[in-house]
């Protein structure tokens, strides 16, 4: 049985484009659906969430008339444009062997139309992967993060436009043939899994565009599924080297009780919420029960000739999944409620804690993810997220003592030598995020994941400096030790 983790395994940390970057229109960069999103100081932040996930065209063109960035947090990010430099070199105290992040669509081609791309934009990312390579950590970048251009919102209506396909694989081959040799992991989509939840927000599909909104965010995600199969073979075809990793979010979804009822509603709850994407993106066919689904809901898919032999031929080679919370079904309706964290309607786990903003707090259930996947897909996995916001201070010593945050990786990563001790075929833990940055479902500074401090507010106010926590060494630490000592 296997000892430990693999010699090479990949620690590291996450980044978006979308939430650290800013300068949201510096060198020809275009807007996108992040840039949108507004903040309202005077909303808690259940409401500032909701308020975040449904995107209109009176939305649109209230944001795009407003130059400011108080309020549009992810226009200011944390100002990873310009700190890039002194970002990744504290990644690479604490020891990191990857760093994920992503590209921003509108800075490569910020007409989505463009024959060629912005050689400003393809200047920066080459300066970030760059800077990584030459610190010795490997880069895994995401193509697509939550930062659609609003271009494919205001001229196609959303990815249910099949000319989005070739939008997005033109701009997906410019990265695949820039950065061939340099870097070898490529995620696709970020949490795809959740694209249907938020299908404006992700997918550009917005209620107001079409009469059968079902059918139409059905047929947004088969294009992001073929899109998604295209991009795989043309990344092998590119450099065999290549490595395709899906993305989703997942977390066991458990059942509430021994109740037959329960655990044949957790089943089809995972089924709906994870396990289709898997099935399409790592067996490469819709399942049955998909199919079934289609049926009962009048779904048709407008499909070309090829798109199932290619969604067929072209299966990613490496699961990877974000992992915050589990969530738990019940037959029982009074049990339900549809929590902070959670998308759907759940019931509360009497045994697990959650933090400030109710996603609960479930180690085990990442052993349990790692199992479950590796078992149902056979692939390697790679944790691509993993962490939990903490409202924090720094203090008049400009240090931060986050003995909860040390607790909370070190419970994680326990789970996570057990799953690799199971022989399940880990290759990294990619944490979530390394450096705090605005939160994506509520554009808050305050919620904050790092293992660095930024010095600034929900309202962009504070110097931007960084201070190393206190979990910033131990995660150095466990780093150096290969996970030995925690
Ligand atoms: C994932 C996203 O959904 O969760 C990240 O991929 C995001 O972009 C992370 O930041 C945590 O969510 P939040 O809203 O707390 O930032």
């Amino acid at each position: 049985m296997a000892k430990g983790f693999p010699e090479k395994f990949l620690w590291g940390g996450a980044l978006s484009a979308n939430q650290s970057e800013g300068n949201y229109l510096a060198d020809g960069k275009s807007m996108t659906v992040a840039d949108m999103a507004y903040f309202d100081p005077n909303t808690d932040f259940k409401k500032l969430m909701m308020s975040q996930l449904e995107v209109t065209r009176d939305g649109i063109e209230k944001a795009k008339s407003a130059t400011d960035v108080t309020y549009y947090p992810k226009r200011r990010g944390i100002d990873f444009y310009h700190t890039y430099k002194e970002d990744l070199a504290l990644l690479k105290e604490m020891g990191f062997k990857a760093f994920r992040y992503s590209f921003a669509w509108s800075r490569i081609f910020p007409d989505v139309k463009a024959e060629n791309p912005n050689q400003k934009g393809l200047d920066f990312y080459d300066r970030v992967i760059d800077e990584c390579l030459r610190l010795g950590m490997e880069p895994v970048i995401t193509i697509l993060h939550a930062d659609l251009p609003l271009q494919i919102i205001e001229e196609y209506k959303g990815w249910a436009n099949r000319e989005v396909v070739d939008l997005y694989v033109k701009y997906a081959k410019t990265v695949l043939e820039h950065f061939k040799g340099r870097v070898k992991y490529w995620i696709p989509f970020n949490e795809i899994s959740v694209d249907l939840a938020v299908p404006s927000r992700k997918m550009g599909v917005l209620k107001e565009d079409y009469s059968d909104y079902m059918n139409a965010t059905y047929q947004a995600l088969h294009h992001e599924f073929v899109a998604s199969a295209k991009v795989t073979q043309l990344a092998h075809e590119i450099d065999p080297q290549n490595k395709i990793i899906t993305m989703t979010s997942y977390g066991p979804i458990y059942p509430y009780s021994c109740n037959p009822d329960d655990v044949m509603l957790s089943l089809l709850s995972q089924q709906k919420n994870s396990l289709f994407f898997y099935d399409v993106l790592l067996r490469g066919r819709y399942p049955h029960y998909a199919l079934k689904m289609f049926e009962d809901k009048g779904i048709q898919l407008k499909m070309a000739e090829d798109d199932l032999s290619l969604l067929n031929q072209n299966t990613a080679d490496v699961i990877g999944f974000s992992y915050y919370n589990s969530t738990v079904m019940s037959s029982e309706p009074s049990q339900l409620e549809k929590t902070a964290g959670n998308f759907m309607n759940a019931a509360k786990n009497p045994y697990l804690k959650s933090n400030e903003w109710g996603w609960t707090i479930d180690p085990v259930g990442l052993r349990y993810s790692l199992n479950y996947l590796y078992q149902m897909y056979q692939k390697p996995l790679i944790i691509l997220e993993s962490g939990s916001g903490f409202y924090e201070v720094l203090d008049e010593n400009e240090t931060l003592h986050d003995p909860y945050r040390i607790e909370y990786f070190k419970q994680h990563i326990l789970e996570l030598k057990k799953a690799v001790e199971d022989g399940v075929d880990v290759i990294g833990y990619i944490t979530w995020s390394p450096i705090d940055v605005v939160a994506a479902s509520t554009g808050q500074m305050a919620k904050r994941y790092g293992f660095i401090y930024v010095d600034q507010d929900d309202l962009g106010n504070g110097t931007k400096k960084r201070f190393r926590k206190d979990s910033f060494y131990w995660y150095q630490h466990v780093i150096l030790t290969n996970g030995e000592e925690l």
